[in-house]
């Protein structure tokens, strides 16, 4: 109801406890696109010294446009599903070659990029351009779902539309980029899975789960 409010409270919290994270220091689109790719299905902590190595070999897209292939790949090794290094060698030729090497800021254009899903999209969109997008991952869906007491399976690809329509009432039109992240930090350190820690919550006072001491029956998850 509050969203100002809601949204003051969300983001001190994150001034204030936020993780401190390499690519949490520029908004540069190169830059956030190569955490959030590494970010998936990898722990942010472990991905931390792969992003500093990626980034002192290439430096930019015109860099990884050329990267020698068994090279990058070594890099990457560690991280595992190498399908991801491999999408974002075509996806820097994709950027040299459709958009003159110059990082595109429009939402279609980002997720037309090779390996560059909805989330991803989002978080770049969010964090580099400054558009309000909710970046929706599973951390977003737990916290989304206890907010709003939301039934919706989260297996299901129909319910991220539900969770989307949620989230763009909430997302901060000054900071959807620190929204996004805030709202990361806060599943991964607060709103988890199996405690839902919700006597430091910054945002308790708005979740129905809280308000009807229901966090853990969210999110509803069928397939595993
Ligand atoms: N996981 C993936 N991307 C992240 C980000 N930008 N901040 C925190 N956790 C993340």
């Amino acid at each position: 109801k509050n969203i100002k409010k809601f949204n003051e409270n969300l983001l001190a919290w994150y001034d204030e406890n936020k993780k401190p994270l390499p690519w949490r220091e520029t908004t540069n689109a190169y830059n956030i696109w190569i955490s959030e790719i590494m970010s998936q299905q990898t722990q942010v902590e472990t991905v931390m010294p792969y992003y500093e190595r990626f980034m002192k070999k290439y430096p930019d897209v015109a860099t990884l446009a050329v990267a020698n292939d068994a090279e990058l790949l070594k890099l990457w090794e560690g991280l595992g599903y190498y399908s991801r290094a491999r999408n974002l060698k075509l996806a820097a030729q994709q950027i040299m070659t459709e958009f003159e090497g110059i990082f595109p800021s429009v939402l279609t254009d980002i997720l037309s990029l090779k390996g560059v899903g909805p989330y991803t999209a989002a978080a770049i969109a969010s964090i580099s351009f400054g558009l309000a997008e909710p970046a929706i991952d599973g951390n977003l869906m737990r916290v989304t779902s206890r907010l709003f007491e939301l039934t919706n399976d989260i297996s299901k690809s129909g319910s991220r539309k539900i969770f989307d329509q949620h989230l763009r009432k909430l997302i901060s039109a000054d900071r959807p980029g620190d929204f996004n992240q805030a709202l990361m930090d806060l599943g991964s350190k607060v709103c988890t899975p199996k405690i839902a820690k919700c006597e430091v919550c910054p945002i308790r006072v708005y979740c129905e789960a809280y308000a009807h001491g229901t966090p853990l029956n969210f999110p509803v998850k069928t397939k595993k």
